[in-house]
């Protein structure tokens, strides 16, 4: 077919870029996301994604949780058109809770754009997320937002960033000022200055901009801001390093931006950033072979799935990004996994400038298939390839609790119900080698409340939540230089009233306290001790 040529499909994957926006609540995530909306033309009014973000503060407030994963669906992939390039942004839950998802939604992106808020620096949040890019070593690029306001020193916190990210912040633009004097940024690489002005209204092209950093008429305008600038702007240049598109393409440099994102200010140059620097995708590793994007096969991971609202249908939509190939709706596909043959004819629509979205995609791309349970996270799809991708990642619940249900004839939907919330990502639920009552794991304690309602709405059983002595998971494995198998089944055989299994049998050992995982790691010396599972 001449539309699968290489050249196209190369070409084509040349021009995405897909990457997230990561934040600590409040630093204006949101606000952003709809101000690059707004620059690469995919929206024409603003306030369009602010409106679904339905609950900020209701930090326990589980049915604002429940309406946001209804409206989320369209807005968690948009797609963007800018300067020729298809930019693929991932939306990312907001409530903390919620982080494991994050950090999956992270394995799909080939860049993250970091929002911090310049009055409070790198916060608890951010540096979680953070953890996850570094550990894959994805490019970072740096928003400095809230400039508008009485913010910290912008030395101070470039110095933070770098401390806390551990790695070299190279600014590309200088603030001029703050708050109620705040002037504008020096663009550094293009030598002119932006003015700064507030409001909404003013959308790419429409800004003052003044040529030069040191024009004459900067001093008298500007005033004492600008001799700070100019003095600051000094400094960074004998100090920080010029710009080396490897070292942020490896995640060793992360390029800075200054701006109000409510002012629209400052966002037109990180879109231009995003399309110039961000990577296009690039090869995956299979357990098999590294597969490139430019392959003529599809192949997908599935990184992400969400219930659908309607209960009484119990479909869920399965987000895979592609990892090669051409992707058409109605093409024959394979879930590896189980080898069930999986014929796409309806997907999922998008927040999208382009309609042919919902018919073609190439690597870099996201697509949502409504299933059945077919898919899972973590699955491989292909053309009929025998592949797996690696890296989808599953953290060690930091909370848990026992579940039973309140009556004993429902045991049977209790256990279907909690399969398929953990299949879905929801929670990990863990049968223990001794006892009959499952545990449930989680990262945060709203995932719990979120359990229990979806369990009594979508599977009509009552679940009685109750505390659990554990606080410390680990997965356990052991080399077969160490033993193997017949190792880890003495080890297990020795804790059993410790050791759980998980959704797809590995086992895990449960403790409440992180002193007993020292002392186990001491006794134990040939069993490795995970906190992190990679789906394989
Ligand atoms: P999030 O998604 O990261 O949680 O943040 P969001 O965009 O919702 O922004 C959080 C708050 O910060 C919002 O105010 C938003 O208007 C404000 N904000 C975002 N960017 C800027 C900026 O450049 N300067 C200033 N001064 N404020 C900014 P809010 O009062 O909580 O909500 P709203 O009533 O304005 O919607």
């Amino acid at each position: 077919m001449s539309t699968d040529q290489p050249s196209r499909i190369q070409s084509e994957v040349r021009r995405r870029r897909t990457f997230a926006i990561i934040s600590h609540p409040d630093a204006g995530k949101t606000t952003l996301t709809e101000k690059l909306l707004l620059f690469s033309g995919a929206i024409q009014i603003a306030g369009s994604v602010k409106a679904r973000k339905a609950s900020r503060h209701a930090t326990s407030d589980w049915m604002e949780i429940e309406k946001q994963r209804g409206i989320s669906v369209a807005s968690s992939v948009m797609q963007m058109e800018y300067r020729d390039c298809v930019i693929n942004l991932l939306d990312t839950p907001g409530h903390q809770d919620f982080s494991e998802d994050t950090y999956r939604v992270l394995t799909a992106v080939d860049a993250a754009l970091m929002v911090i808020d310049a009055a409070n620096g790198v916060e608890p949040q951010t540096r979680r997320l953070l953890q996850v890019c570094r550990a894959r070593n994805t490019p970072i690029l740096t928003f400095v937002n809230k400039m508008d306001r009485e913010v910290q020193e912008p030395l101070a916190l470039m110095d933070e960033i770098e401390r806390e990210l551990g790695m070299t912040v190279v600014p590309f633009t200088w603030p001029v000022g703050m708050g109620k004097h705040f002037h504008g940024v020096m663009d550094l690489r293009q030598k002119r200055m932006r003015v700064f002005a507030p409001g909404e209204d003013r959308v790419a092209g429409d800004e003052e901009v003044l040529d030069g950093l040191d024009n004459p008429a900067y001093a008298e305008r500007f005033g004492m801001q600008y001799e700070n600038a100019q003095g600051e702007i000094e400094l960074v240049n004998e100090a920080a390093p010029t710009f080396d598109l490897d070292d942020f393409l490896n995640g060793r440099q992360t390029p800075m931006f200054f701006g109000s994102a409510v002012n629209n200010f400052g966002v037109q140059e990180v879109l231009d950033a995003l399309v110039e620097l961000a990577p296009a995708p690039a090869e995956r590793a299979a357990m098999q072979r590294v597969v490139q994007p430019e392959e003529p096969k599809f192949t997908g991971v599935v990184f992400k799935i969400q219930a659908n609202m309607d209960p009484a249908h119990r479909d869920r939509i399965a987000f895979l990004r592609v990892a090669s190939g051409h992707f058409e709706r109605g093409m024959r596909l394979k879930v590896v996994r189980s080898g069930k043959e999986l014929r796409p004819n309806t997907v999922v629509s998008f927040l999208s400038q382009r309609r042919e979205l919902l018919d073609e995609a190439f690597a870099g791309d996201i697509i949502g298939i409504p299933n059945h349970g077919v898919l899972q996270l973590g699955d491989t799809i292909t053309e009929g390839e025998a592949l797996q991708y690696t890296g989808l990642p599953f953290f060690a619940p930091e909370m848990f609790r026992s579940v039973e249900v309140a009556d004993p004839l429902k045991t049977k939907q209790l256990r279907e119900g909690l399969r398929q919330l953990g299949e879905e990502g929801a929670i990990q639920v863990f049968r223990p080698e001794a006892g009959s009552v499952l545990l449930l794991g989680a990262v945060g304690q709203l995932q719990f409340e979120v359990v229990a309602h979806r369990l009594e709405h979508e599977y009509n059983v009552k679940a009685r939540i109750t505390a659990a002595r554990y606080n410390v998971a680990r997965w356990v494995t052991c080399d077969e230089a160490d033993g193997g198998e017949k190792e880890l089944r003495r080890f297990i055989d020795h804790n059993a009233h410790r050791v759980a299994w998980d959704a797809v049998n590995a086992p895990t050992v449960l403790l409440e306290y992180a002193g007993e995982l020292r002392a186990m790691q001491e006794n134990w010396p040939k069993i490795k001790f995970h906190a992190l599972r990679e789906h394989a």
